[in-house]
């Protein structure tokens, strides 16, 4: 390569580096993750990033499979997509385990995943996605308890539980209102679905026009229902019957068992659709309302039929998915970032006067690195003064300084940085102190 062609510092579009403070953001993320759902009694579990296209030729929806994946052909002409999701990983890993599982399963994966995105806040081509599933319960328990922790884990990022709320509606309702009450096909109850999913994104005259194709004289019933404030005034607006529509009673008991836990922030969404058509039932996502974040902070849903793809009984189940991107947004919205230098490295670090001392201070490091603690040698061959500040900007609390007295006699001084306390120790007297 000639040298005034240097090949470009930049990551790929729409990706991120994670430099050592983006990785204690991120490890400080997966914890408030790991930490949430091992309360509640979930397992990891894990897969390769790889997985067959036509995994998601079945229910994953039009625009991510057309738009959104990284699709390639590989060396044995197989077609193979970058996973841009993990539900349809976890159908086909339970699904093939079917019999020798013990259901309920509770299960959670971190995974990351590629979608071809146009990268905008709360949006990039890469990221990594919570997901937390439980499979085999058929009662409204699972939505409950999945909500629960979706709004455990959106409280952690930072907000009040009025900052936020977690919006909700029903798969099974809004297929009752396209079928039942606007007598739609299959292909037209779709078309509908997807353009309840972009209203936010279209202009109100742009969608009433869209509509108007779709449902013809009926469009003014369902602008009338999608403009519904809340849940009473939708119901109010639907045909009355004599019995309550499952949809609607669903929603009622998933709201009232999330108030019975003190969760009040939830409230119904008819407008609220997921992208996937895997979902059967009940469908939510949380949303900050602070306007900095416009993105959905995470989304989940009931999809009982995706397992029965792979042959076998139907296996119910229920989770949601909650991305590092949105998460970070919150937590710098809310300051819940943790600094850098409040992850350090090590607890000591040791500055080494002259290179003679190198010995000395390995053996040391040694010693005290098979008592627990972490211990940084400075090999820098640096000023002492710059080797302190070093090791100051790391955040490392401690340094001792080793010079040829220090060398020959063990009488060690240690440093604390941040109080510039000194106080003098002998080798076995340091572990206690710094590991406080
Ligand atoms: P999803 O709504 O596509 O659902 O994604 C869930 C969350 O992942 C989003 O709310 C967002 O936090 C994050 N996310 C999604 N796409 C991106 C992106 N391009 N850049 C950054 N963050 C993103 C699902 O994926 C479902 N499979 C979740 C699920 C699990 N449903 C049932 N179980």
């Amino acid at each position: 390569m000639s040298d005034n062609k240097k090949l470009s510092t930049e990551s790929y579009k729409g990706v991120r580096d994670f430099y050592p403070e983006d990785m204690a953001i991120q490890n400080q993320i997966f914890s408030i993750w790991r930490d949430t759902v091992q309360k509640y009694g979930y397992q990891e579990y894990g897969a390769s990033i790889l997985e067959p296209a036509d995994l998601y030729r079945a229910k994953s929806g039009e625009e991510i499979v057309n738009e959104q994946t990284y699709t390639f052909t590989d060396r044995g002409e197989r077609e193979v997509t970058l996973r841009p999701e993990m539900t349809p990983t976890v159908a086909r890993m339970v699904a093939a385990r079917r019999r020798e599982l013990t259901f309920p399963l509770r299960w959670y994966s971190i995974p990351n995943l590629f979608r071809y995105e146009n990268p905008q806040r709360g949006r990039l081509r890469e990221h990594w996605q919570l997901n937390v599933d439980i499979f085999g319960v058929t009662s409204l328990q699972a939505e409950i308890e999945c909500i629960q922790m979706a709004h455990e884990i959106t409280k952690s990022y930072g907000p009040t539980e009025t900052d936020f709320e977690i919006r909700i509606n029903s798969r099974k309702l809004m297929d009752y209102v396209s079928r039942d009450v606007f007598s739609l096909s299959d292909e037209q109850a779709h078309k509908i679905s997807k353009l309840i999913d972009r209203k936010n994104k279209l202009p109100a005259d742009a969608f009433e026009a869209s509509a108007q194709e779709i449902l013809a004289d009926k469009t003014p019933i369902f602008i009338t229902l999608l403009n519904s404030k809340n849940f009473e005034e939708f119901v109010s607006n639907l045909p009355q019957t004599k019995e309550e529509h499952a949809g609607i009673r669903e929603v009622k008991e998933v709201i009232a068992g999330l108030e019975s836990l003190g969760i009040t922030n939830a409230r119904f969404d008819q407008t609220l659709m997921r992208g996937f058509d895997y979902y059967t039932g009940i469908v939510f996502e949380t949303f900050d309302k602070n306007p900095a974040n416009r993105r959905a902070v995470l989304g989940g849903g009931r999809y009982d039929d995706l397992l029965s793809l792979f042959g076998g009984d139907k296996i119910p189940a229920v989770g949601f998915g909650a991305g590092d991107v949105t998460a970070r947004d919150l937590m710098e919205t809310y300051n819940r970032i943790v600094s850098a230098t409040a992850v350090s490295p090590a607890d000591l670090s040791l500055a080494i006067i002259d290179e003679k001392q190198t010995g000395y201070a390995n053996d040391l490091a040694q010693d005290l690195r098979n008592q627990g603690v972490r211990v940084a040698v400075d090999y820098s061959g640096k000023k002492i003064s710059d080797q302190i500040k070093a090791a100051d900007k790391r955040g490392i609390p401690y340094i001792i300084i080793i010079g040829e007295t220090e060398a020959t006699s063990g009488q060690l001084t240690l440093k604390h940085l941040a109080t510039g306390d000194e106080q003098k120790v002998t080798q076995d007297q340091i572990a206690e102190i710094v590991s406080k």
